[in-house]
């Protein structure tokens, strides 16, 4: 009998622009501090893209080393899925331009938008066509410019975000012990209004959603969000940490997005799982919505947080509203 394939992740990589913005420069512009952005979000500072940096440049960047550590080439891949909600270009998707600047012939690419939780929706589509068989290597993409889209006048989100991109091969594995595994998908469209990034064609102004001021960019009902995040992030960990135990494996890491450290210090607050065991950079890089999960991971992946036959959970909550999770056991 044929054993089930899984997919599995072969190789990390990530990419951050080398301007660095500490919290001070706000200061310069707007009545905030750094003592505020510090205690109230964990942000140091963050990464903006220079003028000759996108989705696509960086994203690219951070799949040469996902390849690399993958021992993959370019040719290799059989699919490209690319999560952002700032594409260089409407049309086409930021996947074909990775393809064209990656060289991998004619390869299906496309784009997943799902915010934040971007990355995590990339991995499901990508795990499910390794796993029918479609597809043996998949490049999997978060990229995010952030700063085309903030309003540098709005102290409510502008200190939040940043830019960057993260990347992994997935590869087709018939190693019961090994791959991603519950991968789980929410959705709740009702809410959409509490973070909104407007695009060239919506109306104005935008039917059900809050007043834009401007419509170019991101708005945030930042308290409800906040609560939102808490409560999922809680909900996924309960949820993996009951699985793992069904299954007799050991969580060794949570990979979250990165969002604000008081929400991850609240969503694990009593939950008995170790502080050390749970990957934060947010200090560096700030909030890159699509970018963060696979920054983090690719991240603890070079330090040695994790090696082979550990079992880890990407969680990640955003924009949509969506949230979803997925373990994986390297
Ligand atoms: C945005 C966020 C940091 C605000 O922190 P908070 O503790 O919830 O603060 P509040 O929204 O209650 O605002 C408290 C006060 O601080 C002020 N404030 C907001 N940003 C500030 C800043 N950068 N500097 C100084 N004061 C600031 C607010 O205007 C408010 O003042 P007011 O009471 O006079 O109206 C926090 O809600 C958050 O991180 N939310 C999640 C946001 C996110 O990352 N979303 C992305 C999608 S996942």
């Amino acid at each position: 009998m044929e054993r089930p394939i899984n997919a599995t992740i072969r190789g990390t990589g990530s990419y951050v622009p080398p301007r660095i913005v500490p919290n001070d420069e706000f200061t310069q512009s707007l009545d905030t501090s750094d003592e505020w952005i510090r205690t109230r979000t964990g942000i140091r500072e963050r990464r903006h893209a220079g003028p000759g940096d996108t989705a696509a440049t960086m994203g690219t960047l951070a799949a040469r080393e996902a390849l690399s550590a993958a021992g993959v080439a370019p040719g290799e891949i059989d699919l490209i899925v690319c999560a952002t909600v700032t594409p260089d270009l409407m049309c086409p998707s930021t996947a074909c331009l990775i393809q064209s600047y990656l060289d991998c012939r004619t390869v299906p690419a496309f784009d997943i938008s799902a915010a934040c939780s971007g990355f995590v929706y990339a991995l499901s589509v990508a795990e499910q066509y390794i796993r029918t068989g479609s597809a043996k290597t998949v490049l999997v993409v978060g990229a995010e410019v952030l700063s085309r889209v903030t309003d540098f006048s709005d102290r409510n989100t502008c200190i939040l975000f940043g830019d960057g991109a993260g990347a992994v091969v997935l590869g087709a594995s018939t190693d019961p012990a090994r791959g991603l595994f519950n991968i789980r998908l929410f959705a709740d469209g009702s809410r959409q209004e509490l973070i909104q990034v407007p695009s060239l064609v919506t109306p104005n102004p935008p039917p059900g959603s809050m007043a834009l001021p401007n419509l170019r960019y991101l708005r945030m009902n930042g308290r409800e969000v906040f609560k939102f995040a808490v409560t999922q992030l809680r909900a996924q960990v309960e949820l993996a940490l009951a699985d793992c135990k069904r299954l007799g494996k050991e969580l060794s890491l949570i990979v979250p997005h990165q969002v604000n450290v008081r929400v991850i210090d609240a969503a694990l607050e009593d939950l008995d799982f170790p502080a050390e065991k749970v990957v934060v950079n947010l200090d560096k890089y700030g909030n890159t919505s699509a970018a963060s999960v696979p920054i983090a991971l690719d991240e603890a992946v070079r330090a040695g947080r994790c090696k082979p036959g550990d079992t880890l959970l990407l969680v990640a909550f955003g924009g949509g509203l969506t949230w979803s999770s997925a373990l994986v056991t390297l």
